[in-house]
Protein backbone atom coordinates (compact mmCIF):
# COMPACT_ATOMS: atom_id res chain seq x y z
CA UNK A 1 0.00 0.00 0.00
CA UNK A 2 0.96 3.12 -1.00
CA UNK A 3 2.03 4.58 2.61
CA UNK A 4 0.21 8.20 2.67
CA UNK A 5 -2.72 6.21 1.85
CA UNK A 6 -2.91 4.30 4.78
CA UNK A 7 -5.97 4.71 7.00
CA UNK A 8 -3.93 5.37 10.07
CA UNK A 9 -1.92 8.80 8.05
CA UNK A 10 -5.30 9.60 6.92
CA UNK A 11 -6.70 13.73 8.67
CA UNK A 12 -9.11 13.68 10.30
CA UNK A 13 -11.41 16.29 12.29
CA UNK A 14 -12.30 15.64 15.88
CA UNK A 15 -12.18 17.84 18.90
CA UNK A 16 -12.83 20.76 16.83
CA UNK A 17 -9.74 20.84 15.30
CA UNK A 18 -7.78 18.84 12.48
CA UNK A 19 -5.70 16.11 13.37
CA UNK A 20 -3.08 15.28 10.52
CA UNK A 21 -3.70 11.74 11.13
CA UNK A 22 -4.79 9.08 13.29
CA UNK A 23 -1.76 8.46 15.52
CA UNK A 24 -1.55 9.35 19.25
CA UNK A 25 1.63 8.84 21.73
CA UNK A 26 0.23 6.76 24.46
CA UNK A 27 1.13 7.66 28.25
CA UNK A 28 4.35 6.83 29.26
CA UNK A 29 5.72 7.42 32.72
CA UNK A 30 9.34 7.58 32.64
CA UNK A 31 10.31 9.08 36.17
CA UNK A 32 12.56 12.00 35.02
CA UNK A 33 11.48 14.91 36.40
CA UNK A 34 13.00 16.57 39.43
CA UNK A 35 12.52 15.32 42.62
CA UNK A 36 10.10 18.30 43.22
CA UNK A 37 7.78 16.86 40.52
CA UNK A 38 9.10 19.33 38.12
CA UNK A 39 9.50 18.69 34.96
CA UNK A 40 12.40 19.10 33.14
CA UNK A 41 14.54 20.52 30.11
CA UNK A 42 14.70 17.23 28.78
CA UNK A 43 11.14 16.36 28.84
CA UNK A 44 10.67 19.65 26.80
CA UNK A 45 12.76 17.96 23.89
CA UNK A 46 11.48 14.90 24.49
CA UNK A 47 7.59 15.82 24.01
CA UNK A 48 8.20 18.13 21.59
CA UNK A 49 10.10 15.09 19.10
CA UNK A 50 6.93 12.85 18.93
CA UNK A 51 4.82 16.38 17.90
CA UNK A 52 8.08 16.90 15.35
CA UNK A 53 7.62 13.17 14.31
CA UNK A 54 3.88 13.04 13.27
CA UNK A 55 2.19 12.35 16.12
CA UNK A 56 -1.52 14.00 16.21
CA UNK A 57 -1.98 14.00 19.42
CA UNK A 58 0.93 13.79 22.28
CA UNK A 59 -0.45 12.32 25.40
CA UNK A 60 2.26 12.68 28.58
CA UNK A 61 3.10 10.67 31.11
CA UNK A 62 0.90 9.90 34.20
CA UNK A 63 1.18 13.11 36.22
CA UNK A 64 -0.31 13.11 39.84
CA UNK A 65 -3.03 15.11 41.13
CA UNK A 66 -2.46 15.89 44.56
CA UNK A 67 0.34 16.48 47.45
CA UNK A 68 -1.55 14.03 49.45
CA UNK A 69 -1.66 10.24 48.54
CA UNK A 70 -1.57 10.72 44.32
CA UNK A 71 2.24 10.22 43.60
CA UNK A 72 3.32 6.81 42.42
CA UNK A 73 6.72 6.82 41.99
CA UNK A 74 10.09 9.35 42.57
CA UNK A 75 10.35 11.52 39.89
CA UNK A 76 7.05 11.01 38.87
CA UNK A 77 6.24 14.77 37.82
CA UNK A 78 3.06 16.54 39.28
CA UNK A 79 0.66 19.61 38.59
CA UNK A 80 -0.38 20.28 42.02
CA UNK A 81 0.95 23.93 41.94
CA UNK A 82 1.94 26.78 40.43
CA UNK A 83 5.63 25.99 39.80
CA UNK A 84 5.06 22.51 38.81
CA UNK A 85 1.94 23.87 36.22
CA UNK A 86 4.74 26.41 35.10
CA UNK A 87 7.20 23.39 34.24
CA UNK A 88 5.03 21.73 32.00
CA UNK A 89 4.17 25.24 30.31
CA UNK A 90 7.30 24.66 27.70
CA UNK A 91 6.22 21.33 26.99
CA UNK A 92 2.64 22.10 26.22
CA UNK A 93 4.07 24.86 23.98
CA UNK A 94 6.33 23.02 22.39
CA UNK A 95 4.02 20.21 21.20
CA UNK A 96 1.28 22.80 20.06
CA UNK A 97 3.62 24.65 18.01
CA UNK A 98 4.26 21.48 15.60
CA UNK A 99 0.59 21.18 15.54
CA UNK A 100 -0.22 18.27 17.46
CA UNK A 101 -2.70 17.92 20.06
CA UNK A 102 -0.91 17.96 23.66
CA UNK A 103 -2.77 16.27 26.35
CA UNK A 104 -1.95 15.88 29.92
CA UNK A 105 -2.31 12.22 31.32
CA UNK A 106 -3.74 12.87 35.26
CA UNK A 107 -3.07 9.97 37.60
CA UNK A 108 -3.51 9.22 41.00
CA UNK A 109 -1.84 6.12 42.03
CA UNK A 110 -4.13 5.22 44.97
CA UNK A 111 -2.86 1.38 46.44
CA UNK A 112 -0.26 0.91 43.95
CA UNK A 113 1.61 4.46 45.00
CA UNK A 114 5.12 3.50 44.88
CA UNK A 115 6.30 6.41 46.16
CA UNK A 116 8.50 5.97 49.59
CA UNK A 117 8.15 9.23 51.07
CA UNK A 118 4.15 9.03 50.83
CA UNK A 119 2.92 9.90 54.20
CA UNK A 120 -0.13 7.11 53.22
CA UNK A 121 -1.93 5.15 50.89
CA UNK A 122 -5.57 5.29 50.00
CA UNK A 123 -7.39 2.92 47.97
CA UNK A 124 -11.53 1.91 47.78
CA UNK A 125 -10.65 -0.47 50.34
CA UNK A 126 -8.39 -1.74 52.44
CA UNK A 127 -7.10 -4.54 50.39
CA UNK A 128 -3.47 -5.36 50.06
CA UNK A 129 -2.29 -4.80 46.25
CA UNK A 130 -1.67 -8.14 44.20
CA UNK A 131 2.17 -8.66 42.76
CA UNK A 132 4.90 -6.14 43.76
CA UNK A 133 6.34 -3.05 43.38
CA UNK A 134 7.66 -2.38 39.38
CA UNK A 135 11.52 -2.08 39.44
CA UNK A 136 11.63 0.02 36.09
CA UNK A 137 9.60 3.26 38.01
CA UNK A 138 11.86 2.65 41.14
CA UNK A 139 10.17 0.27 43.70
CA UNK A 140 10.90 -3.28 45.03
CA UNK A 141 9.16 -5.21 47.38
CA UNK A 142 5.51 -5.99 48.34
CA UNK A 143 2.62 -2.54 48.09
CA UNK A 144 1.74 -1.03 51.68
CA UNK A 145 -1.49 -1.65 52.83
CA UNK A 146 -3.89 1.49 51.67
CA UNK A 147 -6.54 3.07 53.85
CA UNK A 148 -9.89 2.95 52.92
CA UNK A 149 -10.93 6.50 51.89
CA UNK A 150 -13.42 8.13 53.77
CA UNK A 151 -15.98 10.52 52.24
CA UNK A 152 -13.75 13.65 52.73
CA UNK A 153 -10.80 11.65 50.79
CA UNK A 154 -13.05 11.28 47.91
CA UNK A 155 -13.72 15.19 47.87
CA UNK A 156 -10.41 15.99 48.11
CA UNK A 157 -9.18 13.36 45.53
CA UNK A 158 -11.86 14.65 42.85
CA UNK A 159 -11.06 18.39 43.71
CA UNK A 160 -7.28 17.29 43.26
CA UNK A 161 -8.71 16.45 39.67
CA UNK A 162 -10.25 19.51 38.85
CA UNK A 163 -7.76 21.86 40.62
CA UNK A 164 -5.08 19.86 37.84
CA UNK A 165 -6.68 20.02 34.98
CA UNK A 166 -7.56 23.47 35.65
CA UNK A 167 -3.79 24.29 35.88
CA UNK A 168 -2.72 21.69 32.72
CA UNK A 169 -5.39 24.44 30.67
CA UNK A 170 -3.12 27.30 31.95
CA UNK A 171 -0.19 25.81 31.28
CA UNK A 172 -1.02 25.42 27.84
CA UNK A 173 -2.71 21.59 27.21
CA UNK A 174 -5.49 21.05 25.16
CA UNK A 175 -6.89 18.58 26.95
CA UNK A 176 -6.41 16.11 30.10
CA UNK A 177 -6.86 12.61 29.52
CA UNK A 178 -7.67 10.49 33.79
CA UNK A 179 -5.94 7.45 33.82
CA UNK A 180 -9.02 5.24 35.04
CA UNK A 181 -6.68 2.15 33.79
CA UNK A 182 -3.85 -0.33 34.67
CA UNK A 183 -4.91 -0.62 38.18
CA UNK A 184 -4.31 2.46 39.47
CA UNK A 185 -6.95 4.59 42.10
CA UNK A 186 -9.72 5.48 39.67
CA UNK A 187 -9.46 1.68 37.97
CA UNK A 188 -9.23 0.06 41.86
CA UNK A 189 -12.77 1.45 42.09
CA UNK A 190 -14.26 -0.17 38.87
CA UNK A 191 -12.48 -3.24 40.17
CA UNK A 192 -14.57 -6.07 42.51
CA UNK A 193 -11.36 -7.14 44.37
CA UNK A 194 -9.96 -3.92 45.12
CA UNK A 195 -13.55 -2.11 46.13
CA UNK A 196 -14.74 -3.76 48.95
CA UNK A 197 -17.21 -0.61 49.99
CA UNK A 198 -20.88 -0.75 51.02
CA UNK A 199 -21.63 2.89 50.09
CA UNK A 200 -23.12 4.04 46.80
CA UNK A 201 -18.88 3.25 45.74
CA UNK A 202 -19.67 -0.20 45.74
CA UNK A 203 -21.11 -3.39 44.79
CA UNK A 204 -22.64 -3.55 41.08
CA UNK A 205 -21.02 -2.53 37.75
CA UNK A 206 -22.54 0.62 37.83
CA UNK A 207 -22.06 1.27 41.59
CA UNK A 208 -18.02 0.50 41.03
CA UNK A 209 -18.22 3.39 37.74
CA UNK A 210 -19.54 5.83 39.94
CA UNK A 211 -16.74 7.14 41.34
CA UNK A 212 -14.39 7.49 38.30
CA UNK A 213 -17.72 8.88 36.28
CA UNK A 214 -17.95 11.75 38.54
CA UNK A 215 -14.43 12.69 38.60
CA UNK A 216 -14.63 12.98 34.70
CA UNK A 217 -18.08 14.86 34.92
CA UNK A 218 -16.17 17.18 37.82
CA UNK A 219 -13.62 17.89 35.42
CA UNK A 220 -15.80 18.07 32.33
CA UNK A 221 -18.11 20.80 34.35
CA UNK A 222 -14.94 23.23 35.53
CA UNK A 223 -13.19 23.10 32.08
CA UNK A 224 -14.83 25.27 29.00
CA UNK A 225 -16.32 23.27 25.41
CA UNK A 226 -13.15 23.26 23.82
CA UNK A 227 -11.18 21.74 26.39
CA UNK A 228 -10.79 17.67 25.86
CA UNK A 229 -11.64 15.60 28.70
CA UNK A 230 -10.67 12.01 27.87
CA UNK A 231 -10.47 8.81 30.07
CA UNK A 232 -8.45 5.56 29.90
CA UNK A 233 -9.57 2.57 31.04
CA UNK A 234 -8.63 -1.42 31.00
CA UNK A 235 -9.03 -4.57 32.06
CA UNK A 236 -5.50 -5.57 32.91
CA UNK A 237 -3.79 -4.01 35.34
CA UNK A 238 0.17 -3.71 35.84
CA UNK A 239 0.30 -5.65 38.74
CA UNK A 240 -2.99 -8.44 37.28
CA UNK A 241 -2.59 -9.05 33.64
CA UNK A 242 -5.59 -11.34 33.35
CA UNK A 243 -8.20 -9.88 35.11
CA UNK A 244 -11.43 -9.51 32.80
CA UNK A 245 -14.59 -7.59 33.23
CA UNK A 246 -17.59 -9.14 33.62
CA UNK A 247 -18.45 -9.71 30.18
CA UNK A 248 -19.83 -7.13 27.44
CA UNK A 249 -22.66 -5.81 29.43
CA UNK A 250 -20.26 -4.77 31.60
CA UNK A 251 -18.16 -3.25 29.33
CA UNK A 252 -21.40 -1.40 28.11
CA UNK A 253 -22.36 -0.09 31.42
CA UNK A 254 -18.54 1.14 32.18
CA UNK A 255 -18.72 3.07 28.95
CA UNK A 256 -21.81 4.46 28.85
CA UNK A 257 -21.01 5.67 32.49
CA UNK A 258 -18.29 7.79 31.24
CA UNK A 259 -19.89 8.96 27.93
CA UNK A 260 -23.02 10.34 30.02
CA UNK A 261 -20.11 11.96 31.91
CA UNK A 262 -19.17 14.23 29.27
CA UNK A 263 -15.98 12.14 28.39
CA UNK A 264 -14.61 13.49 25.08
CA UNK A 265 -13.07 10.59 24.28
CA UNK A 266 -12.61 6.90 25.66
CA UNK A 267 -8.83 5.52 25.39
CA UNK A 268 -8.84 1.92 25.89
CA UNK A 269 -5.54 0.59 27.32
CA UNK A 270 -3.98 -2.44 26.08
CA UNK A 271 -1.83 -2.94 29.11
CA UNK A 272 0.33 -6.20 28.69
CA UNK A 273 -1.77 -7.44 26.16
CA UNK A 274 -2.60 -7.00 22.75
CA UNK A 275 -5.80 -4.68 21.29
CA UNK A 276 -7.32 -8.06 20.08
CA UNK A 277 -6.60 -9.91 23.54
CA UNK A 278 -8.57 -6.53 25.37
CA UNK A 279 -11.77 -7.78 25.18
CA UNK A 280 -14.11 -10.29 27.52
CA UNK A 281 -15.52 -10.83 24.36
CA UNK A 282 -13.54 -12.74 21.82
CA UNK A 283 -15.60 -11.42 18.60
CA UNK A 284 -15.85 -7.93 19.54
CA UNK A 285 -12.86 -5.63 20.72
CA UNK A 286 -13.52 -3.45 23.46
CA UNK A 287 -12.66 -0.46 21.45
CA UNK A 288 -15.34 -1.71 19.35
CA UNK A 289 -18.00 -2.14 21.73
CA UNK A 290 -16.78 1.39 23.45
CA UNK A 291 -17.18 2.99 19.83
CA UNK A 292 -20.88 1.40 19.19
CA UNK A 293 -22.47 1.88 21.98
CA UNK A 294 -21.04 5.81 23.24
CA UNK A 295 -20.77 7.16 19.61
CA UNK A 296 -17.41 8.67 21.07
CA UNK A 297 -14.27 8.92 19.15
CA UNK A 298 -12.52 6.04 20.79
CA UNK A 299 -8.52 5.60 21.01
CA UNK A 300 -7.42 1.76 20.85
CA UNK A 301 -3.91 0.85 22.08
CA UNK A 302 -1.72 -2.24 22.84
CA UNK A 303 0.37 -3.72 19.92
CA UNK A 304 -0.31 -1.56 17.08
CA UNK A 305 3.03 -0.67 15.91
CA UNK A 306 2.52 -3.17 12.84
CA UNK A 307 1.04 -0.59 10.64
CA UNK A 308 -0.83 -3.17 8.45
CA UNK A 309 -3.23 -3.87 12.08
CA UNK A 310 -3.13 -0.30 13.13
CA UNK A 311 -4.77 0.45 9.27
CA UNK A 312 -6.77 -2.65 10.01
CA UNK A 313 -8.38 -0.87 13.30
CA UNK A 314 -9.22 2.04 11.81
CA UNK A 315 -10.59 0.82 8.30
CA UNK A 316 -13.13 -1.40 10.16
CA UNK A 317 -14.05 0.92 12.44
CA UNK A 318 -12.78 -0.56 15.59
CA UNK A 319 -11.25 2.87 16.54
CA UNK A 320 -11.26 6.42 15.35
CA UNK A 321 -7.19 6.58 16.48
CA UNK A 322 -4.19 4.77 17.31
CA UNK A 323 -2.08 5.32 20.93
CA UNK A 324 1.52 3.54 20.36
CA UNK A 325 3.81 3.05 23.34
CA UNK A 326 6.91 1.28 23.18
CA UNK A 327 7.43 2.01 19.72
CA UNK A 328 7.41 5.57 19.93
CA UNK A 329 9.39 4.79 22.80
CA UNK A 330 12.38 4.05 20.28
CA UNK A 331 11.36 5.67 17.31
CA UNK A 332 10.10 9.44 17.85
CA UNK A 333 9.62 9.84 14.48
CA UNK A 334 7.21 7.04 13.81
CA UNK A 335 4.40 8.33 11.70
CA UNK A 336 6.67 10.14 9.47
CA UNK A 337 9.08 7.16 9.11
CA UNK A 338 5.82 5.06 8.43
CA UNK A 339 4.86 7.99 6.03
CA UNK A 340 8.04 7.63 4.08
CA UNK A 341 8.44 3.78 4.15
CA UNK A 342 11.78 4.42 6.22
CA UNK A 343 13.20 2.00 8.99
CA UNK A 344 12.20 2.03 12.42
CA UNK A 345 13.94 0.93 15.73
CA UNK A 346 12.47 -1.85 17.11
CA UNK A 347 11.80 -1.31 21.02
CA UNK A 348 13.46 -3.15 23.07
CA UNK A 349 13.28 -3.70 26.99
CA UNK A 350 16.86 -2.24 27.85
CA UNK A 351 16.06 0.89 26.32
CA UNK A 352 13.52 1.25 30.13
CA UNK A 353 16.33 -0.92 32.35
CA UNK A 354 17.58 -0.48 34.89
CA UNK A 355 14.71 1.86 35.35
CA UNK A 356 12.18 3.86 32.55
CA UNK A 357 14.02 6.99 32.47
CA UNK A 358 14.54 8.97 29.47
CA UNK A 359 18.22 9.44 30.68
CA UNK A 360 18.58 5.48 29.85
CA UNK A 361 17.21 5.37 26.81
CA UNK A 362 19.35 8.12 25.78
CA UNK A 363 22.54 5.89 27.06
CA UNK A 364 20.74 3.04 24.90
CA UNK A 365 21.15 4.87 22.07
CA UNK A 366 24.50 6.45 22.61
CA UNK A 367 25.62 2.69 23.20
CA UNK A 368 24.06 1.36 20.20
CA UNK A 369 25.83 4.88 18.28
CA UNK A 370 29.19 3.65 19.71
CA UNK A 371 28.89 0.32 18.63
CA UNK A 372 27.92 1.13 14.98
CA UNK A 373 30.95 3.69 14.67
CA UNK A 374 33.38 1.26 16.27
CA UNK A 375 32.46 -1.86 14.45
C1 LIG B 1 7.69 2.83 30.04
C2 LIG B 1 6.19 2.78 30.06
C3 LIG B 1 5.49 3.65 30.87
C4 LIG B 1 4.09 3.64 30.88
N1 LIG B 1 3.41 4.57 31.64
C5 LIG B 1 2.07 4.70 31.52
C6 LIG B 1 1.39 5.79 32.12
O1 LIG B 1 1.97 6.68 32.75
N2 LIG B 1 0.03 5.84 31.98
C7 LIG B 1 -0.66 4.89 31.27
O2 LIG B 1 -1.88 4.99 31.16
N3 LIG B 1 -0.02 3.85 30.67
C8 LIG B 1 1.32 3.77 30.75
N4 LIG B 1 1.97 2.78 30.06
C9 LIG B 1 1.21 1.86 29.18
C10 LIG B 1 1.22 2.38 27.74
O3 LIG B 1 0.51 3.59 27.64
C11 LIG B 1 0.59 1.37 26.76
O4 LIG B 1 -0.73 1.13 27.18
C12 LIG B 1 1.36 0.05 26.69
O5 LIG B 1 2.74 0.28 26.50
C13 LIG B 1 0.83 -0.82 25.54
O6 LIG B 1 0.95 -0.12 24.29
P1 LIG B 1 2.11 -0.51 23.23
O7 LIG B 1 1.91 -1.96 22.90
O8 LIG B 1 1.91 0.40 22.07
O9 LIG B 1 3.43 -0.28 23.93
C14 LIG B 1 3.38 2.73 30.07
C15 LIG B 1 4.10 1.84 29.26
C16 LIG B 1 5.47 1.87 29.23
C17 LIG B 1 6.21 0.93 28.31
Amino acid sequence: MSSLSRPVLSPVEMFGRRLCNRLAVAPMTRVSAHGDGLATDRMKDYYRDFARGGFAIVITEGTYTDKDASQGYDRQPGITDRRQANSWAPIATAIADQGSLAMMQLMHAGALSQWQDARRTIAPSAVPPLGEMMPAYGGSGPYRLPSAMATTDLAEVRNGFVAAARRARRAGFHGVEIHAANGYLLDQFITEYTNRRDDEYGGSVSARIRYPAEIVAAVRDASPADFVVGVRVSEAKVNDFNYRWGGKSEAETIFVALAEAGASYIHVAGEGRGFRESSSDQREPLSTIARRITGLPVIANGGLHDPDLADDVILNEHADLIAIGRAALATPDWPRRIAHGEAVVTFENEMISPSASIQNTDAWFARKLAHGVHG
